[in-house]
């Protein structure tokens, strides 16, 4: 169709005929991020979804995270600008497996990472997210049998953070595989002086190699206070528009794919475009939704999380 000369303009004109506000993540592409209303991880966006007035949220992310939104905003629209958005983690814990994973382990307590479809959280007991899964594990009682899923790196990490003897959901993230244990131990050794810096999305060989590892948030916030120069950044790329703009004169290399054919940036983050958010806004469509019983379901765990990690 006709897309304006200033997209820029137009989508803020949307957002307000619409009363809308655009929540992105921080693996969107620079633009997103320059015209959203609230850039965060994956916590952030789901405590600002939960506190928003507006009544419209555009969700640049991918689809668990709007559906997160969906869940806390039941008589709000939500859009998503690329229905396809969806992410290699949440895809790789079907709903029926899960159940019949879920039936072989009675009496565990069912501890899922944010990614994942609502019909997973609907199976849950607490949901957390990269920023609070320690903080959560450490929460729950120390005889209580868990299951964690469907990351099995964050779950490797949480494991060894906390001790805990956590059942595994062998699921991963086709972004965070993607990084070469090899490639990054040769640019830590080209640049000396940088540090490591990981997402725990990441295989432990990789992890083995930061001098931080962290949410996106959490890098964010350390690339800010740390000293350092320079940083060898082991997650999506996207994050690297706020680190230079909060910090302009430091240098961020983005940790490079396994092979030359591989990339690095999520290709569902990166479905959607500007272009993409204007013509969702124009259309109020694609939006969210979801069954009522489902959405209930999934909002007890959600809700959990958020009294567990303030
Ligand atoms: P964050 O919790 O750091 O936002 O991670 C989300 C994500 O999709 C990482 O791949
Ligand atoms: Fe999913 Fe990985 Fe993309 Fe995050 S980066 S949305 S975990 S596929």
């Amino acid at each position: 169709g006709d897309l304006p000369l200033d997209l820029f303009a137009a989508i803020e004109a949307l957002k307000q005929e619409l009363n809308a506000v655009i929540l992105a993540h921080y693996y969107q592409e620079p633009d997103i991020q320059d015209i959203a209303d609230f850039i965060g991880d994956s916590l952030q966006l789901a405590k600002a979804a939960a506190d928003t007035n507006a009544d419209v949220i555009v969700f640049a992310g991918v689809h668990f995270m709007a559906e997160t939104a969906k869940i806390l905003n039941p008589d709000k629209m939500v859009l998503l600008p690329d229905l396809n958005a969806g992410c290699s983690l949440a895809d790789s814990c079907p709903t029926e497996a899960f159940a019949a994973f879920k039936a072989a382990h009675p009496n565990h307590l069912v501890v899922s990472y944010i990614n994942c479809s609502a019909d997973i959280k609907a199976m849950s007991d607490i949901i957390c997210t990269s920023s609070n899964a320690v903080k959560i594990v450490q929460q729950i009682p120390i005889d209580q049998p868990i299951i964690f899923a469907p990351d099995r790196n964050l779950g490797r990490y949480v494991i060894e953070k906390t001790g805990r003897d956590l059942v595994l959901w062998e699921g991963s993230c086709v972004v965070h595989e993607t990084f070469s244990e090899k490639k990054i131990v040769q640019l830590k050794i080209a640049h000396p002086e940088a540090e490591a810096i990981a997402h725990p999305e990441c295989e432990t060989s990789v992890l083995r190699h930061a001098n931080f590892i962290g949410s996106t948030a959490a890098l964010l916030k350390y690339c800010e206070q740390s000293p350092s120069q320079e940083f060898i950044v082991a997650t999506e790329p996207g994050i690297i528009h706020q680190m230079q703009k909060q910090a302009p004169y430091k240098h961020f290399i983005p940790a490079p794919p396994l092979n030359n054919c591989a990339c690095n940036e999520c290709p569902f983050m990166r479905l959607n475009t500007l272009e993409k958010l204007y013509s969702a806004m124009k259309n109020r469509s694609p939006e969210i939704t979801l069954p009522e019983n489902i959405r209930m379901a999934a909002l007890r765990p959600i809700q959990r999380m958020l009294e567990m990690s303030v």
